[in-house]
C-alpha cells in the first residue's frame, strides 16, 4: 500500500553529492523534503532543481532539509550540475540521491509503471522532525511543480503543529486561520479572550497565530 499521511518515512541509506546518507539521521530533527524527479539531463527537472537551489534561504527559515533523487547513476551528477548552474543560475545547494538500482524509489512507490516503468514520477514527501510523512505528492514527467505551493504546505503544518488551527484555502502566511473543530469554544476563549469572527457556528475564524 502507498505510503500514506502519519506513516513513519522509510529510513534507507543512499549514495548522494554529498556522500552517503541515512535518511533518518539526515532528518536529525528538522522537517524534510523528500523529492523525485524523472531523469538527469531532461529540460523540466533541471528548472526545477535550479529553483529549488534558489530557495535555499526559503528552507532553510523553515528548518527544512531538502534531498533530491533521480534514478541516475552518480557518475552523471557532476556533469548534470554543472548544467543546472549554467542554465538556471544556482548550483545544487543540497543533496541529490543516485539511485540507480531503484531501492528508494521502490520502497517510496516514486515509479508508476502504467506511467513509466523506468522512470520516476515527480514525486514529493514532505517529513516532519517526528519523521513521519506530513505530506505526499505526484506530479506527472511533464509538468514541473510549484515550489511555492510546498513552501505554502510548509508554512501550514508548521503552523499548526504549534497552534490548534488549519488553515483555509488558498491561506498564505499572515492570512486568517480556522480554529479546529476538536477546540470547543471553552478551550478557545482561554487562547482567543478577544474572540473570534463564526459566519456558522463551525467556521471560527481569528488572525494567524505568531509562528
Ligand atoms: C523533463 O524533465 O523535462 C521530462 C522528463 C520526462 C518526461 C518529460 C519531461
Amino acid at each position: 500500500m502507498a505510503l500514506q499521511i502519519g506513516d513513519t518515512a522509510p529510513d534507507f541509506e543512499a549514495d548522494t553529492t554529498e556522500g552517503r546518507i541515512r535518511f533518518h539521521d539526515y532528518i536529525d530533527g528538522h522537517w524534510a523534503v523528500l523529492f523525485s524527479h524523472p531523469k538527469n539531463f531532461t529540460p523540466v527537472c533541471t528548472t526545477e532543481l535550479g529553483a529549488t537551489a534558489k530557495l535555499k534561504d526559503e528552507f532553510e527559515r523553515r528548518g527544512v532539509k531538502v534531498i533530491g533523487l533521480s534514478v541516475s547513476p552518480m557518475d552523471d551528477h557532476p556533469k548534470w550540475a554543472a548544467d543546472i548552474e549554467e542554465t538556471q543560475g544556482a548550483a545544487l545547494n543540497f543533496p541529490l540521491i543516485a539511485d540507480p538500482d531503484r531501492k528508494v524509489a521502490t520502497l517510496y512507490e516514486m515509479i508508476h509503471p502504467n506511467a513509466n516503468d523506468s522512470m520516476t514520477v515527480r514525486s514529493v514527501f514532505v517529513v516532519g522532525p517526528d519523521k513521519k510523512v506530513k505530506l505526499s505528492m505526484n506530479y506527472p514527467a511533464s509538468t514541473g511543480r510549484n515550489f511555492d505551493e510546498i513552501l505554502r504546505v510548509i508554512d501550514s503544518l508548521q503552523l499548526t503543529a504549534e497552534h490548534k488551527v488549519a488553515t483555509p484555502v488558498n491561506w498564505r502566511h499572515g492570512d486568517d486561520v480556522i480554529i479546529v473543530p476538536a477546540v470547543s469554544d471553552e478551550e478557545a476563549k482561554q487562547t482567543y479572550p478577544d474572540g473570534w469572527r463564526a459566519p456558522r457556528p463551525y467556521l471560527r475564524i481569528v488572525p494567524q497565530p505568531r509562528s
